[in-house]
């Protein structure tokens, strides 16, 4: 089966800073895509190509079988590519149904359908079984867990159809952020696309279908996440072993 995203052979300079070099993932749908990697080595520049943030020097973009050769931001939107990015964008003072809706509230002869966009928000959030019971509650009285569901339930209300996470966990503890991963495996076992940028190796293996290992921008090696042990990773990412290896490489092209 195709993948339903790929990024192939990407490469992307600033300046001297070879941020992506020959990078290449996959992630179909109904997957969990983790990508890991040591600080600076182009996680968030890879994810950036994908949201249209930043243009690839050379690659190429796949989504559903179409390719191109870079995406916009409004263009990587109108394929359902969505980033829910660290601060989330909530409006505080704004309810969970009003959260949801917003800027694409429900209206009829200019009025805003309140009691509509509150139930249609129940049955989203049920659906995707984000635990918050009551779309009226004001987000600035949700747990960090749930005001990353509701970001979540927002996009896909929009259309978004892959979610793409940021170090999602980074800052919450251990039952926020085992609901958190919980809710992104039910997104992609409801057949959404789901790539997470995670630091946590044991969060990593809680939730990926796939594993995309990167350093010095690029990806070293991305398989299944039952084909790839924590040993692995840990070896392609501790320089000692890569600089031997790289040396070997180097060796042989010489
Ligand atoms: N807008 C930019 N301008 C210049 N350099 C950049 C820019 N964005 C990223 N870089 C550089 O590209 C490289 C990769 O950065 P990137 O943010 O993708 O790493 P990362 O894997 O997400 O790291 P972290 O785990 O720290 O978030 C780094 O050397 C970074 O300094
Ligand atoms: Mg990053």
């Amino acid at each position: 089966m195709e993948s339903y995203v790929e990024l192939r052979h990407i490469s992307k300079s600033f300046g001297r800073v070879k941020a992506l070099d020959d990078a290449s993932l996959s992630c179909s749908q109904g997957e969990v895509l983790a990508i890991v990697g040591d600080n600076g080595a182009g996680k968030s520049t890879l994810i950036k190509i994908l949201t249209g943030e930043f243009q690839p020097d050379s690659g190429e973009i796949r989504i559903g079988g179409r390719s191109f050769t870079h995406l916009t931001i409004r263009q990587a939107l109108a394929e359902g590519i969505s980033c829910v990015y660290q601060d989330l964008a909530l409006g505080d003072t704004l309810n969970v149904a009003q959260n949801i809706f917003l800027g694409k509230e429900l209206t009829r002869h200019g009025l805003l359908l309140r009691k509509e966009m509150e139930r249609e928000s129940a049955a989203l959030l049920e659906r995707l079984k984000i635990d918050i019971p009551d779309p009226r509650v004001p987000v600035a009285a949700l747990s960090g867990g749930q005001r990353q569901g509701v970001a979540v339930a927002r996009l896909v209300n929009r259309g978004g159809s892959i979610l793409i996470f940021d170090e999602p966990t980074a800052a919450m503890g251990l039952t926020e952020a085992g609901r958190t991963l919980a809710l992104l495996r039910e997104l992609a076992d409801q057949g959404l696309t789901v790539i997470i940028i995670c630091h946590n190796l044991a969060q990593v293996y809680q939730i990926a279908d796939r594993i995309a290992v990167m350093r010095h921008g690029k990806v070293m090696r991305e398989d299944q996440a039952s084909k790839i042990s924590q040993q692995d990773i840990v070896a392609i990412l501790s320089s000692a072993l890569l600089d031997e290896t790289e040396g070997g490489k180097h060796a042989e092209t010489l």
